[in-house]
């Protein structure tokens, strides 16, 4: 682990205060006035009190079909919530809904090419029904397991909502992943059926997703079926017998489908992230706890109301889109926006014109997206009409100021708060976030939201002080703490619980100042974060090490102006081959067909050798020094520390 003591570079006072109307006509203070609270902090205050707090909001955000017995059992590292109620997000994320507001639109859905379709709370769940009931049909019951591999269209939430409806859980892989990626995730988890389509749109182009679908499916055994959306109306490679048209397959279905009754701690999905190790983690995520948290989250954090449109601009692939694009937004009643395509596509304007023609009022993405469109410049956001926006957020990374500043002034025209959410596919909601009644300063998360303890620790296990960065933990559990991770005790023990006896190690460094405000730093673990998304180092290292020509590999992350970190690659290669471009890109492209193009090295070099411990372990953090032009420090515990210098001979 990289040493957490990361000095301060920047000490940023701007204070931003929410408007009077904003903090008073909160979702969040109307909770509190009607609870007897009468500030924020005594709200983080009372609210500390976890077991009064969640049973209290748990029955004003969810809808048992059986309440439960005992809000919390915690048996380290474990935590039951809600125990012995029976429950299924389903209920709240559609049949109320569809009985209560059948009219009211879930999605607006624009496809890249400029296709639309809305579809109503009543429409979706009679869709959601259909396919439920096919894939009953098909002998899927409680328990299983089902992959999805599809880009962002509606078929998307549709396939998750279908799965949760019936107790199977759903596993959805990216879209932008590779067919060896995906294969790996259904042998992990033993999927039956995998749910994809034929093709999407990215970037004027089709993508041929049911291709690597196939070639992903040809190494696994337990797929019994591929169900196909027709996107793109393309002629896609089909498997007699195996493969189901979608649109047929629930044509002949009944739109009426009895909601499963759930535990409230059984299995809700797996959703796969990325570790220190190479294999990707299956964190566990369970009906009850992960349902009241999510819904209050962002009905506390975003403030939505009836009349919102909301967008969270992020992939369904990721956790973002679970819990903020499918589960919380359709718990709340809102309506959101799904937007297939590449955000600049056919132009600079495009997410400002889905902003202005659907009238987004509160607006969700990541710093890699705010800074990409600042280098595109103003001149693309003025072209459009931004005012119906009230609120924004950001996700995925630290967000610097400077890019703080740009949002709020010119998508958020200087009357926008920005929530700046800190959380993780792990803890399932917002962790650490501002409320509409919090002052913000450029950059900070601000304070870990009402029932959540969180801290910072230095390397012995005590609290940082003030302003001294150290290893972010949590506290206590919370709702959508993950379940574990899927068929591994062992790593879910070693990752989150090992460090610090009885805490949750976050994997992040951060600090908080003087006035209690969180600034997370970045991940202090062999945790890549490229746009947001996390990727493992040694993932791409064992991919570079199975090519044929390669001995070894170490892949470090450099300071990218927009993406926040690049990927650096040097490789050692065998005896018999040596360095050449034609190899640079065949090994560059090896990594892009493994994993997906996300994770392709920006630089790739050939070096003669990589410093290493005395056990042999790779000194990436050594690498990554050199890399960013750092001065090394201490390498006389090395094994070669002339290798070191060698990195200077690269290729
Ligand atoms: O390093 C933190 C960073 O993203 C990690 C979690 O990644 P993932 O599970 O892929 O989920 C991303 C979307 C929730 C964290 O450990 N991270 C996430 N949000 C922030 C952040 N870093 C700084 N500020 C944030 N707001």
């Amino acid at each position: 682990m990289a040493e957490p003591h990361i000095s301060v570079l920047l000490n940023e006072n701007r204070i931003f205060k929410p408007s009077k109307q904003l903090a008073e006509n909160s979702n969040v203070n109307k909770w509190m006035a009607s609870h007897g609270i009468s500030s924020y902090e005594q709200l983080l205050k009372k609210s500390q009190d976890i077991e009064w707090f969640w049973g209290t909001v748990s029955k004003e955000f969810v809808e048992w079909y059986s309440p439960p017995k005992k809000v919390l059992d915690w048996k380290l590292p474990y935590s039951n919530w809600f125990v012995g109620a029976k429950y299924n997000i389903v209920h709240d994320a559609l049949d109320r809904h569809a009985s209560r507001t059948p009219n009211k639109v879930a999605y607006y859905f624009e496809g890249e090419p400029g296709d639309m379709r809305a579809i109503t709370y009543k429409q979706l769940s009679d869709e959601v029904s259909r396919l439920a009931n096919a894939l009953k049909r098909l002998g899927l019951k409680k328990g299983d397991r089902v992959s999805i591999y599809l880009p962002m269209i509606l078929e998307l939430p549709i396939a998750m909502l279908a799965c949760a409806k019936i107790g199977v859980a759903h596993s959805v892989v990216f879209s932008g992943f590779s067919s060896l990626a995906l294969a790996d995730r259904i042998n992990d988890c033993g999927a039956r059926i995998l749910i994809t389509c034929d093709a999407f749109w990215r970037r004027g182009k089709t993508v041929q997703l049911k291709v690597q679908a196939d070639e992903g499916v040809r190494q696994t055994q337990t797929i019994e079926h591929v169900i196909v959306v027709r996107r793109t109306e393309e002629n896609a490679p089909w498997v007699q017998g195996r493969d189901l048209n979608y649109k047929d397959l629930i044509a002949t279905e009944s739109p009426a489908c009895e909601t499963e009754k759930m535990d409230a701690n059984d299995l809700l999905y797996i959703l796969y992230t990325s570790g220190t190790t190479g294999k990707p983690k299956g964190v566990l995520q369970r009906h009850a706890g992960y349902a009241v948290n999510i819904a209050l989250t962002l009905s506390w954090v975003f403030d939505l109301k009836d009349g919102d449109i909301w967008w969270g601009a992020a992939d369904a692939g990721w956790v973002t889109g679970h819990s903020y694009i499918v589960y919380a937004p359709l718990m709340l009643g809102t309506t959101s926006i799904i937007y297939e395509g590449a955000p600049d596509w056919p132009e600079a304007d495009r997410w400002w014109d889905i902003v202005q023609r659907y009238k987004v009022s509160v607006f969700y993405t990541s710093p890699t997206a705010i800074r990409m469109f600042m280098k595109l410049g103003t001149e693309w956001v003025k072209k459009h009409d931004l005012s119906t926006l009230r609120l924004l957020g950001s996700v995925g990374e630290p967000i610097n100021p400077e890019a703080w500043i740009w949002y709020h002034e010119n998508i958020g025209g200087g009357r926008c708060q920005i929530m700046d959410t800190w959380w993780q596919t792990e803890t399932g909601a917002f962790a650490i976030a501002p409320l509409p009644i919090a002052d913000l300063k450029p950059g900070s998360a601000v304070h870990p939201l009402p029932g959540m303890a969180a801290a910072v620790y230095d390397e012995s296990g005590k609290p940082s002080p003030a302003g001294q960065g150290g290893n972010l933990v949590l506290l206590r559990p919370w709702p959508a703490m993950l379940g574990g991770l899927y068929k591994n005790p062992e790593k879910y023990q070693d990752t989150y619980w090992a460090k610090y006896p009885g805490v949750y190690l976050t994997g992040d460094i951060a600090r908080v100042d003087e006035s209690g405000f969180y600034w997370v730093q970045g991940r202090a673990d062999d945790v890549l974060k490229i746009a947001g998304h996390r990727l493992s180092n040694s993932e791409l290292e064992s991919s570079l090490v199975s090519h044929a020509a390669v001995s070894e590999a170490a892949v470090v992350g450099k300071p990218h102006e927009i993406k926040g970190e690049s990927i650096v690659a040097f490789v050692v290669l065998k005896q018999g081959s040596s360095p050449s471009e034609p190899l640079r890109k065949e090994l560059r492209e090896h990594v892009a067909h493994d994993i997906g193009k996300i994770a392709q090295p920006d630089e790739l070099y050939f070096v003669n050798d990589l410093p290493k411990t005395r056990s042999g372990k790779i000194m990436r953090r050594v690498i990554r020094k050199k890399v960013v032009g750092e001065p090394v420090g201490d390498i006389s515990t090395l094994m070669n520390p002339e290798a070191v210098a060698e990195l200077d001979n690269k290729t």
